[in-house]
């Protein structure tokens, strides 16, 4: 199969070609995403979410992208495997970015890193792109700073914030960023951004107009979640399916209604006589 590189990204914004990106954490989740035809493919940190059941993305660690980028790296052919970089790292000195980053590539086989932030990280951004290693940008809403922002809101709102975001992608274009991902921004905003970049812009709650589209594997397919985003389309209600699933295992155990004869091994009639004496 013929890999999604970052000259595919290239091409397909020139060709208006939609970018399918989805999440995945896991062998599982990874094979049906790329064998579905996805493009892209993010381990995001999103995982300390909807996978580790932490409350933010916070507290996930550079260790446990590398386990998860890992097993979505063994399940993928086709898609690029972009890998975030935790809470933190792209604030960091280069040496730290860049060696962070390098394990993700090296032993996780990620493509590449995502990262969150605008001016404040594009030192980090050229050097990685320096050093090889493709970077996407991420702007407006920025999970890991919930604390600071108080809460996940719509970000770009009003002329300032929406000019300063409009600049700051140019600057991380500039920096050497192959794609960003812009995060719950209106939809003229975003379609302002995706039309004044070369690189390929991926909304998520960015309305119609950007290149492509990323969610949340476990917000389209309903598993697990509590709450989901009004910006989310649900596809299937894998949850559901599951706890019935489950739930029909126990009450078979519970009812004796499991094993049943053709889950059964047997000996033969001589070693049965034989055991029995
Ligand atoms: O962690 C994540 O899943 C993300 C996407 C929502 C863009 O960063
Ligand atoms: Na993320």
């Amino acid at each position: 199969v013929k890999k999604v590189t970052t000259r595919t990204l290239q091409r397909m914004k020139k060709k208006k070609e939609p970018i399918a990106m989805i999440t995945a954490y896991d062998f599982p989740t990874a094979k049906i995403a790329d064998k579905a035809g996805a493009d892209m493919i993010l381990v995001g940190d999103s995982l300390g979410m909807v996978v580790l059941g932490y409350e933010s993305t916070i507290p996930v660690t550079l260790e446990d992208m590398i386990h998860h980028t890992k097993a979505v790296t063994r399940g993928t052919k086709r898609a690029m495997v972009i890998a975030d970089l935790p809470f933190m790292i792209a604030h960091l000195s280069k040496d730290e970015v860049l060696r962070a980053s390098a394990r993700l590539l090296q032993v996780a086989g990620a493509y590449g890193v995502k990262l969150e932030g605008g001016s404040e990280v594009c030192a980090n951004v050229k050097a990685l792109t320096t050093a090889g290693i493709p970077v996407v940008a991420h702007l407006g809403l920025t999970p890991q700073s919930v604390n600071q922002l108080g809460g996940y809101l719509i970000q770009g709102k009003d002329e300032k914030s929406a000019k300063h975001l409009i600049a700051e992608a140019k600057r991380l274009q500039e920096a050497g960023a192959i794609a960003l991902v812009l995060e719950c921004v209106p939809e003229e905003l975003a379609q302002v951004i995706t039309d004044s970049l070369y690189i390929p812009v991926i909304g998520i709650g960015a309305g119609r107009f950007c290149d492509g589209q990323v969610l949340v594997y476990h917000d389209i397919l309903q598993f697990g979640g509590d709450f989901t985003p009004s910006f989310v389309k649900t596809y299937a209600s894998v949850g559901k399916a599951m706890a019935e699933g489950v739930q029909a295992y126990i009450q078979d155990v519970k009812q004796h209604r499991f094993p049943e004869e053709n889950h059964v091994t047997h000996l033969s009639q001589e070693t049965v006589a034989a055991v029995y004496g």
